[in-house]
């Protein structure tokens, strides 16, 4: 993809005493006192400003955090915390600039955080005036928002539109290079792991990926929908059969592409959803009226195993089975390790993915862990995101 990176500019000593406006994705969950209870945005945002220092640039952080209404300050919307963080993991203190649209002060070599930036009339509307503002206080953008870059919003888009100079910071380049590497010119066999709980919130993923993939391995509530597509019995589990059509329709495009869609031959069941359910392994055919299909069984683990083993990419969305139940994590256990294992080159992003990636501590054996969570959905339905095409048009530009 053809962006202006920060990291070149850096190299070429091209924002030494130059303004650099970087838009990080700084919206981690806090609990109900306000305390950030984890921090990997943050920390994953570190890089960009560290550069941004060490090359000598005036920086301005923003973000936002949560979804204010616009022009209305509560302090629960406050990027303080944030800014108290950030400060901790640079060293340094991080003064928390509000009213900020109108001008800011900062010197080269200091880093200062503007305020959530969604309290700015305008910011989600995509504003030109406000986009305008916003570019007007630097001369370079530093896009390093991984997690909006499927939003076109005043700080994320229309300041890119105006900016001087406009390009991706280190995070963002990480996350475009993994997806492009995974998706469009991977080594194959590529392999999709597409879990969760409904089709529906999943199908245009399911139907990109189709067209794409060699495998496209299905979990959780969207394989038992696969399942009934194949006429088997799903007894009382999850499924979505005003779906199955549109299941037999991908079952039917990958087999006319040569590719596949691997249907459980076993299943773990339960008849009840409960942290002490009696969990029952059987084949798929013996699955009963009353069952619940809670995890895809030992055999088609295994099976699934040796096709990520011979995988040259893995791209990795969703659980396998109700994961946070020992009794049920097997098959996510299972396909985590063969994942972990495989020489392929691997890319997972989801909420849920990265609770079984840490719950297993396969991190530093995953290629690429995105932070993103809506982004990478839409990467994965093969949409392009607003911050790829304007970051592109202004490399021509
Ligand atoms: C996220 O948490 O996925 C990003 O920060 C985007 O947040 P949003 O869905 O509120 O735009």
């Amino acid at each position: 993809m053809n962006i202006l990176r920060f990291t070149d500019l850096c190299a070429q000593d091209q924002v030494r005493g130059q303004r650099v406006l970087i838009r990080a994705d700084l919206n981690v969950p806090q609990d109900e006192a306000g305390h950030i209870t984890e921090d990997t945005r943050i920390r994953a945002s570190v890089p960009c400003i560290e550069l941004a220092l060490k090359s000598g640039a005036a920086v301005m952080v923003t973000s936002h955090l949560g979804r204010p209404t616009e022009g209305e300050f509560k302090p629960e919307d406050s990027l303080a915390p944030v800014a108290v963080r950030l400060g901790e993991l640079l060293g340094r203190p991080v003064p928390l600039v509000a009213k900020w649209v109108d001008g800011v002060a900062v010197n080269p070599g200091e880093v200062v955080m503007l305020e959530n930036c969604r309290l700015n009339k305008g910011e989600k509307k995509n504003d030109p005036a406000l986009s305008q503002k916003m570019a007007a206080l630097c001369d370079v953008f530093v896009h390093d928002a991984f997690g909006t870059a499927h939003r076109a919003e005043a700080s994320t888009y229309g300041v890119a539109q105006y900016a001087k100079v406009a390009c991706a910071g280190p995070l963002l380049a990480a996350e475009i290079d993994a997806i492009t590497r995974a998706l469009d010119n991977p080594k194959r066999p590529l392999v999709a792991i597409v879990a969760g709980s409904k089709v529906s919130t999943k199908l245009s993923i399911l139907k990109s990926l189709a067209a794409n993939v060699d495998q496209l391995i299905v979990g959780g509530g969207i394989a038992n929908t696969f399942m009934l597509a194949m006429g088997l019995p799903i007894g009382k589990s999850l499924a979505e059969p005003g779906l199955v059509d549109e299941a037999k329709a991908i079952i039917e495009m990958m087999q006319a592409r040569g590719a596949a869609v691997p249907i459980p031959t076993d299943v773990v069941v339960a008849n009840e959803f409960a942290a002490m359910a009696r969990a029952n392994k059987v084949p798929v055919e013996a699955v009963q009226d009353d069952d619940l299909i809670l995890d895809i069984g030992p055999r088609t683990a295994a099976e699934l195993a040796s096709i990520i083993a011979r995988a040259g990419t893995v791209v990795w969305n969703g659980p396998m089975g109700v994961f946070e139940y020992d009794q049920f994590a097997g098959g996510t256990r299972t396909l985590a390790a063969a994942i972990a294992h495989s020489p392929a080159f691997s890319i997972a992003g989801g909420g849920d993915t990265l609770a079984a990636i840490a719950k297993y501590g396969i991190e530093k054996d995953i290629g690429y862990i995105s932070t993103g969570g809506g982004a990478f959905l839409e990467v994965l339905e093969g949409k392009t995101l607003p911050a790829f095409e304007i970051l592109q048009k202004r490399a021509v530009a």
